[in-house]
């Protein structure tokens, strides 16, 4: 860790943007069309104030909870992403550190290691699926996550294939194939750490699915898996209901931003929803998630537990979240780019930099725990909470002028 240590989760970007090739780098930005979500789910965090106490803080503070039945050590979970390829390692590193931090590892079915390493790596892990291929395949990979000791499935079903980006999208290959590699190399040799580190390891970036393998046929590439997804037709509610029964144990429903779905998530049967927009990678313009979350919480929150991605990059981020009704938290460009930056080391720091963050919000807010963080000591700009979903959309979203989309894609 000595030297490869950061400060904040920024600094681990800056570290990240340096160390990877662009293409690579630029993969993990992501985001869609003009970028207002993608930069207004971190803005959002901004808008929101604290209220700290001058004296009478706790001395002992409790950050532990529990999610889908697991205990953990507090409320931030590893939201599944799919392109860990970024570190030869990848999802064992990040399965790894969660391990060491206590907290849960959520696997895509997009990743590049298999669910058996990876639960192998932390026994704590969710695997995500998403409405691809059909039923028979998807029951076999849940068999398989289910075989492979998997606590829990994360089914995500918010993707509505948005494509393009203004800033451009990076050049990904389909296979590594010498002829791509020959592309590639130029940008990857001017940035000879990350390269070493393949090198070292032996290995090539995996561009591969392999837990869509099909038992007799090839592992598909990742793109081969994206059509496949592309040309499955959209589930119905039928078909979410009928996933949360093929599962007998924990079920999250990623990707909720409305009060009418989350009622309907409920009737299907299942045990969490996280608010979401996809870390702004999909509908462009979805307002920040942080800002449907009070409503759905209110809504749905003592029949089924809510959790809310998008946007998290401090502690004091989580803490907000929780006290607007988030049972925990899941981050995915955070731990990317400590990934990136340090790889599992990486990665644990950017788990001890959000710990440090909640702590001290805990402790400036003169709370002794996570659970008793409330609404009512947040500050926040008159119509910026959102209910979507019920009774149309709500009048006072016309009061809130969002701020303009910070430069957080740089
Ligand atoms: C590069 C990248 C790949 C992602 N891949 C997946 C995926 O395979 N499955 C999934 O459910 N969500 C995926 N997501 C969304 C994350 O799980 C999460 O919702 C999002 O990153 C949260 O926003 P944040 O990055 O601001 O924390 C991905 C996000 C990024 C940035």
């Amino acid at each position: 860790m000595a030297g490869g240590w950061f400060e904040t989760v920024a600094v681990a970007q800056q570290r990240a943007k340096r160390r990877l090739p662009p293409s690579v780098y630029g993969a993990l930005v992501a985001g869609s069309e003009k970028g207002i979500t993608i930069a207004q789910n971190q803005a959002a965090f901004g808008e929101i104030g604290f209220s700290p106490h001058v004296a009478g803080h706790k001395p002992n503070r409790n950050l532990a909870t529990e999610v889908m039945g697991i205990p953990i050590s507090m409320p931030v979970l590893i939201s599944p992403t799919g392109v860990q390829a970024v570190h030869p390692e990848g999802e064992l590193a990040v399965a790894r550190a969660a391990a060491n931090r206590g907290t849960i590892m959520g696997l895509s079915s997009f990743a590049s290691k298999p669910v058996e390493a990876v639960v192998e790596a932390n026994p704590n892990t969710l695997f995500q699926i998403y409405w691809c291929g059909t039923r028979d395949q998807i029951l076999q990979r849940l068999e398989r996550a289910k075989a492979a000791g998997a606590k829990g499935i994360i089914a995500t079903l918010d993707w509505s294939f948005s494509n393009g980006r203004d800033w451009g999208s990076p050049w990904i290959p389909e296979k590594l194939t010498v002829k791509a590699a020959a592309k590639f190399a130029p940008q990857a040799l001017k940035r000879p750490s990350w390269l070493l580190d393949f090198v070292r390891s032996g290995r090539v970036p995996d561009l591969t699915a392999p837990n869509l393998h099909e038992p007799g046929g090839e592992t598909p590439t990742f793109f081969g898996a994206y059509g496949e997804w592309m040309n499955t037709p959209p589930p119905t509610w039928e078909d979410v209901a009928w996933l949360r029964e093929q599962w007998d144990g924990p079920f999250m429903l990623k990707g909720v931003v409305r009060v009418d779905d989350a009622r309907r998530a409920v009737d299907a049967g299942v045990t969490a929803i996280s608010v979401s927009n996809h870390g702004g990678n999909n509908l462009d313009t979805t307002p920040a998630s942080i800002r449907v979350l009070p409503g759905i919480a209110e809504a749905v929150g003592k029949q089924i537990e809510v959790l809310l991605d998008g946007g998290i990059r401090r502690g004091s981020d989580v803490a907000k979240a929780v006290a607007l009704g988030a049972k925990a938290v899941m981050i995915g460009r955070a731990y990317l780019w400590g990934l990136a930056a340090n790889g599992q080391a990486g990665v644990e720091n950017v788990l001890d930099i959000l710990r440090g963050g909640l702590d001290s919000a805990v402790l400036g807010q003169g709370k002794s725990s996570i659970h008793e963080l409330r609404a009512e000591d947040l500050v926040a700009p008159d119509g910026f909470f959102l209910r979507l979903g019920e009774d149309g959309l709500d009048d006072r979203a016309t009061q809130h002028r969002d701020p303009a989309p910070e430069a957080v894609r740089s």
